[in-house]
């Protein structure tokens, strides 16, 4: 929760603690999140599926790819979510933060045995099938491990979806999931019904990420209703879970209304009742599981960069350089992403003046924002990049060997270090000789 502060109207704070001093006391680049933002964007969630979706019971499942610590995680499960994580990485911070094993959904296109076995000796709720090779390699583990876990067949619903092209997932030619009609997904199912080895709990699809519209979920949603009833009628399994994936847009510079998850619930709610007519469904619901990331996370993230450098080009675009730029955040360059920037300082200033704003990593194209208007700001001053909490940090390098930034999670009482600065030592220690 952003504000100015009492003594100096034109500074910023968050949550109370003066971005300055955070800045002075924990260097920068800083990641900060603000505890009462995820809260919020959680209840939000659950309150618009409780409003909306009285069909049946409903899993909201964050989608830690978007940022996830040991911290957030615990916050997460007081909140009452549930994960979906994609590697043994992310998984073993929600181990250690305890996390619920039961609430976690194990998805990704690669899960190697390594993985597999370490989801089925914690316990996973749910592994998500991506393909034939996992389904065989799951199979082969869970019956050396003795055990029977429960499984989604990821869905390839061909639903074209109106995002950034490395964004859509959905598609005819994208790469995850089994393929519905050549018939892939239906055998999977099959194939996993009459092998009896995993308990097959449901069906999901993802369609793609930034969706604005709530099409593509209803398409995704009829597809696996209707493969699940032609399921039933062949086989008699109906499935207990369905899921449509995550992907809710967030506001953005370019489109900056707020996506309300309400929406998406009511028209999840209206799609569902709608198949449960036009195809004659008599079976209890499944329980829906959605798995919003950044609509959680983004907004409750803010990058704080200190300017090192102000440089005007003969062309005519001024730069500020910051000490951060696309190793923590790969995002303008690998998506053309916008952002804005704001100055924490000295805001009683006009924004006349039109800056580039550029990192510090040796490549053209790291560029954080390519024209933003600000005040005339200088060396050594603060800037503010907002909505920075998701799919920055998880997406960080070492590029040029710097060391990662810092990232606090803070509240109105209290400030957590939740990750602290890289060091050289840790950037060092890497190497065998
Ligand atoms: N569920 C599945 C199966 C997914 O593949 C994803 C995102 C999500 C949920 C969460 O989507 P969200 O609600 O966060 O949009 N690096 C990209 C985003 C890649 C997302 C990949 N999958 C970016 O920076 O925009």
């Amino acid at each position: 929760t952003m504000s100015v502060s009492a003594s100096d109207p034109f500074t910023l704070e968050l949550a109370g603690h003066s971005l300055k001093q955070l800045a002075e006391r924990y260097g920068t680049p800083l990641y900060i999140f603000d505890r009462a933002t995820i809260v919020n964007a959680c209840a939000q969630y659950r309150e618009a599926f409780r409003r909306e979706y009285q069909a049946s019971s409903v899993q909201i499942l964050y989608a830690s790819k978007a940022y996830l610590s040991p911290m957030l995680a615990r916050l997460i499960a007081e909140e009452g979510l549930g994960l979906d994580v994609v590697s043994g990485g992310e998984l073993l911070v929600a181990h250690r933060a305890a996390f619920p094993m039961e609430r976690i959904s194990f998805h990704g296109n690669n899960k190697s045995a390594e993985e597999l076995r370490l989801a089925l000796r914690l316990g996973v709720g749910r592994i998500v099938l991506d393909n034939w090779s996992e389904l065989r390699r799951l199979t082969q583990i869970a019956r050396e491990m003795q055990m029977h876990p429960g499984v989604l067949v990821r869905v390839a619903p061909d639903v074209e979806t109106d995002t950034h092209r490395y964004l859509q997932t959905g598609h005819a030619t994208a790469k995850f999931g089994f393929p519905l009609s050549t018939g892939d997904a239906a055998e999977a199912v099959r194939t996993i019904l009459r092998e009896g080895q995993l308990h097959l709990l449901g069906l999901h699809a993802h369609s793609g990420t930034m969706l604005r519209e709530t099409r593509p979920y209803e398409e995704c949603l009829q597809r696996l209703l209707e493969l699940a009833v032609l399921l039933h009628k062949e086989t008699g399994w109906w499935p207990q879970e369905l899921s449509p994936g995550g992907g809710w847009a967030i506001a953005t510079p370019d489109a900056p209304d707020r996506p309300d998850p309400a929406l998406l619930a009511a028209a999840l709610q209206r799609c569902i009742l709608h198949c449960v007519d036009t195809l004659k469904i008599s079976q209890p619901l499944p329980m829906l599981i959605i798995e919003p990331g950044r609509s959680i996370i983004a907004r409750a993230g803010i990058a704080l960069y200190r300017i090192g450098a102000r440089k005007a080009t003969p062309g005519g675009i001024t730069y500020l350089f910051v000490d951060g730029g696309m190793a923590d955040n790969i995002r303008p360059a690998l998506y053309g992403a916008l952002y804005t920037a704001l100055p924490v300082e000295q805001l009683e200033r006009e924004h006349d003046v039109s800056f580039c704003v550029s990192g510090r990593y040796c490549e053209s194209g790291d560029m954080l924002i390519e024209e933003v208007r600000l005040p005339d700001m200088r060396e050594g001053e603060l800037l503010l990049l907002p909505t920075a909490g998701a799919y920055c940090l998880p997406m960080a390098s070492n590029y040029n060997l710097v060391p990662r930034p810092g990232v606090l999670l803070v509240d109105k009482e209290t400030i957590h270090v939740m990750e602290r600065r890289e060091t050289y030592d840790d950037l060092l220690s890497r190497y065998c000789d």
